[in-house]
């Protein structure tokens, strides 16, 4: 029937995932997470900064709360992030002495930290984003200008994966970034990916963020960047996908409040046609894509509803704020040959 499960609907081509908080484990969102998705990714819990906020001192009890109940009940898990510029606490970066700390020191941590956090998982967690959003969004400059990059030039990258193979080698491991279908950001990242997989450097795939908009991804653009990912006999999971009804605007950080904030018919219509583009891509792709995950479970909450502009309301996933399934879950669903 038209409602069949996300999970059973694409069980012949991947996992189908969703971003949760410790919040979303109990009542009605505990069970749409049990009855529609087959994968499951922490949204905050298992970053940098809320795992180890201090040096030495690990706060595991949300990350762990999250994967007993994905092994409870037989979700895959896959593992978000092991290194970025943001959730990232500062001590890493400082010495006793409040100054910077060397390379060696720095990739000393950064070695404690992977090995601690992927081996506490191993075996559990199937696929972890090792390095996200190390690519710069300005198309005249290659890597971002983080700490990370500051302190040890490319190398974090690359030792970041090394440290994550180490711990767990059955485990696949992704570089993670946003806008990678954009041609001046997806040929860097290329670039990025090849250098990797010329030193040998175990990455195992690319993890496309995929927030997107009704008016971004172009279906050719989306197309390009999995053509073009994949040639380097990379895997793609699509690790953080919704649609925003808003057009993206950098910069735009400041409350409008009132601002169309309410989800029209057509807005709707419009955002069912997208989904349906990227699914039908998506289903053609099955060869290079393992994993799609939304990024978070229903329009009740979403990351997008506090960016860019603060407490706008914004209406990116395939439920509505009661759970119930929108326009764009039955263009998800309903395909030929499931
Ligand atoms: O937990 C505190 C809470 O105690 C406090 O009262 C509240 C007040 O601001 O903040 C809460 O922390 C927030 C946290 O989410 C948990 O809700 C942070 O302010 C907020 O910055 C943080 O945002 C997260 C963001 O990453 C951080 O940059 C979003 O939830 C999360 O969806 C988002 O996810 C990222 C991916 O990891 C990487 N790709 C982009 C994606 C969207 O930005």
């Amino acid at each position: 029937s038209d409602q069949l499960a996300l999970k059973d609907a694409y069980k012949k081509y991947f996992p189908i995932g969703v971003a949760v908080a410790v919040r979303n484990l109990h009542g009605d969102e505990a069970q749409l997470i049990k009855n529609q998705f087959n994968s499951i990714t922490a949204e905050n819990a298992m970053k940098m900064g809320s795992i180890q906020p201090k040096e030495g001192i690990f706060h595991w009890k949300d990350a762990d709360s999250i994967v007993s109940f994905a092994i409870k009940n037989g979700i895959k898990i896959r593992g978000h992030n092991l290194c970025w510029h943001e959730q990232t606490p500062d001590w890493i970066f400082k010495g006793d002495d409040g100054k910077e700390v060397t390379k060696a020191v720095l990739l000393q941590r950064l070695k404690t930290h992977i090995t601690t956090v992927v081996n506490r998982y191993k075996g559990k967690i199937y696929a972890w984003d090792v390095v996200n959003e190390a690519v710069d969004d300005d198309p005249k400059n290659f890597l971002r200008n983080s700490k990370w990059y500051q302190i040890c030039g490319e190398d974090f990258i690359i030792k970041a994966f090394e440290y994550a193979h180490a711990a767990d080698p059955s485990a696949k491991l992704y570089y993670n970034d946003y806008n990678t279908e954009r041609p001046e950001k997806r040929d860097r990242i290329y670039k990025l990916l090849k250098s990797l997989r010329d030193r040998d450097v175990p990455v195992d795939g690319i993890g496309l963020q995929a927030h997107w908009s009704l008016q971004e991804p172009a279906e050719n653009e989306l197309r390009s960047a999995i053509e073009q990912y994949s040639s380097l006999g990379l895997k793609i999971q699509i690790t953080e996908l919704d649609i925003s009804i808003y057009p993206w605007e950098p910069g735009k950080r400041d409350k409008k409040q009132g601002e169309n904030d309410s989800f029209t018919t057509d807005l709707e219509n419009k955002q069912a046609a997208k989904y349906a583009m990227v699914f039908k891509l998506f289903r053609e792709y099955k060869r290079v894509i393992t994993n799609v995950t939304f990024w978070n479970i229903s329009d009740r909450y979403s990351w997008l509803d506090n960016f860019p502009v603060m407490g706008r309301k914004n209406y990116p996933l395939l439920f509505d704020r009661n759970l119930q399934p929108k326009k764009a879950y039955h263009e998800v669903v309903n395909f030929k040959n499931r």
